[in-house]
């Protein structure tokens, strides 16, 4: 049998499908429309081999996903496809609607006309990967968010990402669709498209560019190196309950401040600038983000009770790995920076 992994060139999925057929002999369909956050070289070290097929499809193409559920026995889908970046979603909602809403829809129809009202008992597994964003933005002193908090969603982008949690929800509970669904906080590391914070510091930073930090930077996300977000996908795809909610994350709350800080002060080390000035002088605060999210943070206490699941990085080893990894691949970050990657910054920090 085989999985079908959705958005499977992109940052989270494609390190999902590299971790996956390293440890399974399960063929992937790899199904993906490579957008600008789509991108085949993440894929390279799977060329040539057959348990990996690549199909370029948009998941709203109700006759292409049909086509796939024909012509393979799905045992699973791994949905991770969506429009992913927040100020994107704020300059134009409508591929949010479109992708995360319309998209997820079809894939859950295409799902339960191929698999029939027996889904569940013949193993199948609908995985939706969600975001904490949902749940909206926490205060400070509050509880981190548990499966049980209420959905707030407060950007285009994570009210797209909550509609779709509720279709994927309501598959379930009306049609016994197996889904199981999984929130996750921040995720980081390797092949993350430097429009994002993390990546876009250590892009930045070593090309002598100011480092553009919204407000005062003391807000909070809560950080997941991506290996784990993909160790906890397999485990709920082997042993999630079905209809459940799993939240992941790493309790890593870190102020977005202390994130660049850090990333700043591990260039220092491994790539010194050649004027001998830290790389923080580079720091810039500019304009907000309009409905900044002030604080997320995940309490991960029923994946890690139920399933037995816990992440294998801690904050510090996790972003040592990133930054020397970004090192390393130079050639993938200018490759992915040509291009459209420059109107979108002239849209975003001009
Ligand atoms: P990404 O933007 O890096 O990748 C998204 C992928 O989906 C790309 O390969 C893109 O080409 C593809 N795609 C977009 N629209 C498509 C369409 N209509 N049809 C088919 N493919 C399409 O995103 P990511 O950061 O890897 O996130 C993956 C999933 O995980 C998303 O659902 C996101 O909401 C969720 N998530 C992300 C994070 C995070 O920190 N990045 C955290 C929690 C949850
Ligand atoms: O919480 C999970 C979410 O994390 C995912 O669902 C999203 O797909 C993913 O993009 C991410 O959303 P964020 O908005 O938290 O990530 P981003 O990297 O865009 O921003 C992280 C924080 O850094 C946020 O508070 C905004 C801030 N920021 C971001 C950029 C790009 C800056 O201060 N400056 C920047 O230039």
């Amino acid at each position: 049998m085989t999985i079908l992994v959705t958005g499977g060139a992109g940052f989270i999925g494609s390190n999902f499908v590299l971790d996956w057929l390293k440890a399974s002999d399960e063929p992937v369909i790899n199904l993906d429309k490579l957008t600008y956050a789509g991108n085949m070289d993440n894929l390279a070290s799977l060329e040539g081999n057959p348990a990996h097929r690549f199909v370029q499809a948009d998941i709203c193409d109700a006759d292409a996903l049909k086509r796939i559920f024909a012509s393979d026995d799905i045992r699973a889908v791994v949905h991770f496809a969506a429009e992913s970046h927040v100020d994107r979603s704020i300059h134009g909602p409508e591929a949010f609607l479109d992708t995360n809403v319309t998209g997820t829809f079809r894939l859950l129809e295409a799902a339960r006309h191929a698999w029939g009202p027996n889904a569940a008992s013949d193993g199948r597994r609908f995985i939706h990967v969600s975001t904490d964003e949902v749940y909206g933005s926490l205060d400070r002193d509050a509880p981190a968010f548990s499966e049980t908090n209420t959905y707030e969603p407060n950007s285009p982008y994570s009210a797209s990402k909550a509609a779709a949690d509720h279709f994927a929800r309501a598959y379930h509970h009306t049609y016994g669709l197996p889904v199981i669904i999984t929130n996750c906080s921040n995720n980081y590391g390797p092949y993350h498209f430097p429009e994002k914070l993390i990546p876009l510091v250590i892009h930045r930073a070593l090309k002598g560019e100011p480092l553009p930090i919204y407000g005062d930077g003391t807000q909070i996300r809560d950080w997941l190196y991506v290996g784990d977000h993909c160790s906890a996908i397999r485990r709920v795809l082997e042993a999630g309950r079905l209809g459940e909610k799993y939240n992941i994350g790493g309790f890593n709350e870190k102020t977005n401040i202390e994130v660049v800080r850090t990333i700043c002060a591990l260039l220092d080390e491994r790539r010194p600038r050649s004027d001998g000035q830290s790389y923080a002088s580079q720091i810039t605060h500019v304009r907000d983000r309009p409905g900044h999210d002030k604080r997320y943070a995940i309490d991960a206490t029923k994946i890690a009770t139920e399933l037995n699941w816990q992440p294998a990085e801690t904050f510090d080893t996790g972003i040592a790995r990133t930054v020397d990894w970004y090192l390393a691949n130079q050639g993938w970050v200018d490759r992915v920076t040509s291009g459209a990657y420059k109107n979108w910054l002239e849209k975003q920090y001009a």
